[in-house]
Parts: structure tokens; C-alpha cells; sequence
């Protein structure tokens, strides 16, 4: 394989994601066993498996996008990045939780130096490609990308002993610049034209135009959120928050008529869909639980049904969804080669949302523990069932262009 392709498999770039995704499941299971489990988890969905999806697939719509030629960034530097990535992701995981700072900060520095390595090279093609439309779409992957060095420097600091009340206020300001800058700048960033591709059809003319008006509004808000609550200041904290709820909706105006016009009947779509929706639920259990605490060190206290919600909710949802389009997608073959693996990735649709969602309600319920625990086991099955159904839709695929090429290597000797 040429370094300059990006089709067919490529472990560094296919692997991580599904791989962090099934340890928290492990994590999830031997909870017991584990330090620090909630947070593990959280960060194996969220810094593991999101933030390597959101390296790899801002890469590729931006070549998508622009047009840039292959050798501006190739595989082999593309793939040293991921590594680079994999390694401070891993380090991380170890280093909270068995409390090993300077572990710690080697990960955080590693994850930061990978995503901005990842941001000059967006640039680079920015700046390389023809004036075109959806520019704006490389511009939300740059605001990203400058938010993790920040978040990371956060996460940094937090693995340090500090006292209650500056834990609560930097955990709300770590999450706001991780979750709403990095992670919803590039969710916001791509489904602006992913999301009528996923569902085959044309994108509201008007998408672009929300997209570039919604992201300054965006970028002041999650200031607002990280510096109100660096600074102890409820109301700019939930200032902020409210800022980027407005701006999210502003945003999402783009999402509506492609979804009138074919209402998402596959599992992506409505996984997506869901994952969105709950977005909004997290922005506003944190302003509410900012808003009820009596003190910074409550907010704290409080976080781990927003944590959870965020991971499995928003982000793990976000994920299976979006994967389950794009990988039978980008291993291409043709129409009907990619239909045969989109079906396998549609299967019980409706009963894997319905188990996520109602096992996710059960852990953030006031219910008995036995109750909580029967959740996570539902939500962690639902959640799973995607890595055989990913499995099974890319075998069939590659049996199907099999098939294919076979078929038409027989035509000139039938004919
Ligand atoms: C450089 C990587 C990162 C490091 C070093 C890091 C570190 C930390 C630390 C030390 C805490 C506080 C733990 C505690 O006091 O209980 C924390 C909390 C949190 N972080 Fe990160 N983090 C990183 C990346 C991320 C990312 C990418 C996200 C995505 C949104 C994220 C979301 C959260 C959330 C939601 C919490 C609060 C929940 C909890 O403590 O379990 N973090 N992080």
C-alpha cells in the first residue's frame, strides 16, 4: 500500500477507537477492582476513543473537503501522530488513576503536542487549498484543536492534590474546554455536511451560513464557561453555558431540513440524533447542578451522573453512530458493496437505542443500586453489540467486492 493512500484497512487509524471503547466496557465490569472507575471510564470513552475518532475523521473530511494533495500530510505522518496520541492516552489512563504525576503530565503533554501536530497540519492544508465552499468546517477543527492544550493543561493540573472547592471549579472549566471546545467543535464542524450524507440527501443551502454565524458565539461562550468557573463566578458560568446552548440551536438550524426532507430510519442517524440531544441534556445538568450547589466543592460532588451522561449519553452514542456510516463508507467497493455492510451495521436498531438509552436512565435514576448496576449491564451489552456487527458488516462487504471483481472478470469470457 502506497504511503500516500488512505483507503482499505490501517490498524493505527481503525483500532483505538473500538479498542478504548471495549476496555471501558472492562473497566465498566470489574468496577470493583478498579481505582478511580468513573473517571477511567469516562476518559477511556471520552479521551480514548473520541479524541482518536475526532483526530482521524477531521483529517479526513478536511482532504475530503479541500481537495489537498495526499503528500501534504501521508500516511506514515499521520500514522506517528495517532501513535504519538495512543502512547499519552495510555499514559494518562495509568497515571490518574495510580496517582503517578509526572506520568500524568508526560500523557497530557504527549496528547496536547499530538492534536496540535494534528491542528498545523490542518493549516497547512488550508492554506494549500483553492478558494472553495466549507472552509468553515476546517475553521471549527483549528478552534479545536487549540482547545486541548488548554484542557490538557487543566486535566494536568487537577491530577495534582488540590483542595475540594478548586477541584469543583476546575473539573466544570477542564470539561467545558474538552468536551464543548474539542469534541463539539468537531462534532459541530463535521455534521454541517456529514450529517445530510448520512442521510442521502441535500444540505440545507443555508448550512454554511449558520456555521460560520455560530462559531464565534461558540468559541465566547466555552471562554466564558472555563474563565467564569476558573474564576468562581456562577453566573458567567452559566452565562456561558447558555451562550453555547443558543448557539448549538443556531447551528442546528442546518440539521433540520435535511432531516424533514429523510427523516433518519438507520441506526447512525438516529444514534447521532440521540447523542445530540443528549448534548443539550448535559448543558444543562451542568448549569443547573452550577446554579444548586451551595458550594464548588457540591459541583464536584455532584459530577458524576453529568460524567456518565456526557460518555455514554453524548459520547459513546455519537461514536457507534457516526462509525456505523462511515466505515462500511470509506472501505468503499462500490454502492452495492457498501449497502451490504451498512446493513449489517443497521441490526436491531431500534432495540440497541432503546437498551442504551433506558439502561443509561436506570444509572442516573435515584433507584436502588441493584437497579443501577442492571443499567450499566444493559447499556454496556447495547453499546458492544456494535464491535461483532462491525466485524460481520466488513467481512460481508469484502466478500461482496470479492464477488464482484469475480463477476466481472468472468463477463468478457461469458460474452
Ligand atoms: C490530557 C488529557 C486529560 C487529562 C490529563 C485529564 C485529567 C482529568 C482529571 C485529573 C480529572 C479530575 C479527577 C478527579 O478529581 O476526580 C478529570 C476530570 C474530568 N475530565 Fe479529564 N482529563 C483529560 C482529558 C479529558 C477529555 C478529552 C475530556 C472530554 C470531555 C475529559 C473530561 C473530563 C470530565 C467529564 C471530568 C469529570 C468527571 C470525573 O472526574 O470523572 N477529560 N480529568
Amino acid at each position: 500500500m502506497s504511503t500516500l493512500s488512505t483507503r482499505g484497512f490501517w490498524g493505527l487509524r481503525d483500532r483505538p477507537a473500538v479498542a478504548w471503547l471495549v476496555l471501558a466496557a472492562a473497566v465498566a465490569a470489574a468496577r470493583p477492582w478498579v481505582p478511580k472507575p468513573t473517571w477511567l471510564m469516562v476518559h477511556l470513552v471520552l479521551l480514548g476513543a473520541l479524541t482518536h475518532a475526532a483526530t482521524v475523521w477531521s483529517t479526513h473530511f478536511s482532504a475530503a473537503l479541500l481537495k489537498t494533495r495526499p503528500e501534504l500530510d501521508d500516511r506514515s505522518r499521520q500514522s506517528q501522530r495517532l501513535l504519538l496520541l495512543l502512547v499519552g492516552v495510555s499514559l494518562v489512563v495509568v497515571g490518574v488513576p495510580w496517582e503517578l504525576w509526572p506520568v500524568t503530565v508526560t500523557g497530557a503533554t504527549a496528547v496536547a503536542a499530538a492534536v496540535v501536530w494534528h491542528g498545523i497540519q490542518l493549516w497547512r492544508r488550508l492554506r494549500a487549498a483553492l478558494p472553495g465552499r466549507f472552509r468553515i468546517t476546517i475553521r471549527y477543527y483549528l478552534v479545536a484543536a487549540a482547545a486541548v492544550p488548554v484542557g490538557a493543561t487543566y486535566g494536568a493540573i487537577l491530577a495534582r492534590e488540590l483542595d475540594d472547592e478548586l477541584t469543583g471549579r476546575l473539573i466544570v472549566a477542564h470539561t467545558a474546554i474538552m468536551g464543548l471546545g474539542w469534541l463539539g467543535m468537531i462534532l459541530t464542524g463535521t455534521l454541517v455536511t456529514l450529517w445530510p450524507t448520512m442521510l442521502r440527501t441535500r444540505m440545507d443551502q443555508r448550512a454554511e451560513h449558520f456555521a460560520r454565524q455560530a462559531l464565534p458565539w461558540l468559541v465566547v461562550a466555552v471562554v466564558a464557561v472555563a474563565t467564569g468557573a476558573t474564576l468562581g463566578s456562577r453566573w458567567a458560568t452559566v452565562t456561558g453555558l447558555a451562550m453555547y446552548a443558543g448557539a448549538l440551536l443556531w447551528w442546528g438550524r442546518a440539521l433540520i431540513l435535511p432531516a424533514r426532507t429523510a427523516p433518519p430510519r438507520h441506526f447512525s442517524t438516529r444514534s447521532v440524533s440521540v447523542a445530540l440531544g443528549w448534548l443539550v441534556i448535559c448543558l444543562v445538568m451542568l448549569a443547573v447542578l452550577v446554579l444548586q450547589a451551595p458550594t464548588w466543592e457540591d459541583v464536584d460532588h455532584g459530577y458524576k451522573p453529568l460524567a456518565t451522561a456526557l460518555a455514554i449519553g453524548f459520547a459513546a452514542q455519537l461514536l457507534v453512530g457516526a462509525l456505523s456510516y462511515l466505515v462500511p463508507s470509506v472501505l468503499g467497493g462500490g454502492p452495492s458493496v457498501v449497502r451490504t455492510g451498512l446493513a449489517w451495521l443497521d441490526r436491531w436498531s431500534t432495540a440497541r437505542l432503546v437498551a442504551t438509552n433506558l439502561g443509561l436512565l436506570l444509572v442516573l435514576l435515584p433507584v436502588p443500586d441493584s437497579v443501577k448496576v442492571a443499567g450499566g449491564v444493559l447499556v454496556g451489552a447495547a453499546v458492544l453489540t456494535f464491535v461483532p456487527l462491525m466485524g460481520a458488516g466488513i467481512r460481508a462487504a469484502v466478500t461482496a467486492r470479492e464477488d464482484l471483481l469475480t463477476e466481472v472478470a468472468q463477463r468478457p469470457a461469458d460474452g
